[in-house]
């Protein structure tokens, strides 16, 4: 470790078991020498195993709903108590589709259930970087990541509202970026990582065909939720300081990929068949 973090101190949202991408964030933070405070649903809290985490790297645990503006008053102002001071990063890692929970196709939507979609994915985010700023709870040069999917901006079939919610949290990324950059330094970006097995990643209906798919397709192959926590940890730290505003590949190559030769030899094979 190199200690990229030490004396920073930060608020991670959404770490539910040992595979969600916050839980590795949060063990590399740790690792790298920052404090932090831990949130979750109170739901989630419950059913995971967030107290395994906590008790790990040494963290409170603050209970929240990302959509309450009181409740993410709260976790921030705890947090600031908690930590003594001011934060230097946050890591927004919240997702939930009800529709693709229960299965209604992107032509056969429900309404409500998609404005939970966008509520919860992309809106909390907007909610917990205001907050963060009208409470003026961040450091000069502090970081705000969120975890984007490439279906923000190209079809990848089944992905459904939440590429709809991903497009908003990049778009939020940018619009806060300016204003949060311009008055306090604070650099705002999303990273859009590979399909990854996590609890929300298995919601996505053949998330294994598309695992492969991906990591035929990247040069690189497909990025580790171990390895978007190192990502995440030089976004937190002062070797990045004039990032900001951007939506960040970490996808092996794929994003930039058309065919590959290995997917070419797949679809010769098809077509033989
Ligand atoms: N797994 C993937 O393939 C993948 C790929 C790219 C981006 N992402 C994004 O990464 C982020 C983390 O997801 P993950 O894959 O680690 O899965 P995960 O299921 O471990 O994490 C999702 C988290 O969102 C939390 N959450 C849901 N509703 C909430 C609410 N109302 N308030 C607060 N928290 C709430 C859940 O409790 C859970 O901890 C999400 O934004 C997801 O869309 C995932």
């Amino acid at each position: 470790m190199y200690n990229l973090l030490k004396g920073k101190k930060g608020i991670i949202f959404g770490a539910l078991d040992d595979k969600s991408m916050a839980w590795k964030v949060a063990e590399h933070a740790h690792a790298e020498g920052a404090k932090f405070t831990l949130s979750n649903t109170q739901v989630a809290i419950r059913y995971g195993t967030l107290d395994e985490l906590a008790e790990k790297c040494n963290a409170e645990i603050i209970p929240a709903d990302a959509t309450s503006i009181e409740d993410i008053e709260n976790v921030i102002k705890k947090s600031m108590e908690i930590l003594g001071g001011k934060v230097d990063f946050i890591l927004h890692s919240i997702g939930m589709s009800i529709n693709v929970r229960k299965k209604r196709t992107y032509d056969d939507i429900d309404y409500g259930f998609m404005m939970k979609t966008l509520d919860i994915s992309a809106i909390s985010f907007h909610k917990v970087i205001k907050t963060a700023y009208q409470l003026d709870a961040m450091n000069e040069w502090g970081s705000i990541v969120g975890l984007s999917y490439i279906a923000a901006q190209r079809t990848l079939f089944r992905y459904n509202d939440m590429a709809d919610a991903k497009a908003m949290l990049e778009s939020i990324a940018r619009s806060f970026g300016y204003i949060y950059g311009r008055d306090k330094k604070v650099r705002i970006n999303t990273i859009s990582q590979s399909p990854t097995l996590t609890t929300a990643g298995k919601g996505v209906k053949g998330i294994g065909d598309l695992l492969d798919f991906t990591e035929r397709m990247s040069p690189l192959g497909n990025a580790t939720a171990d390895e978007l926590a190192q990502y995440c940890i030089t976004l937190f730290s002062d070797l990045t300081r004039k990032v900001t505003m951007q939506n960040l590949f970490h996808d092996g190559g794929f994003s930039n990929m058309g065919m590959s030769e290995r997917a070419m030899h797949q679809y010769s094979k098809g077509i033989d068949d």
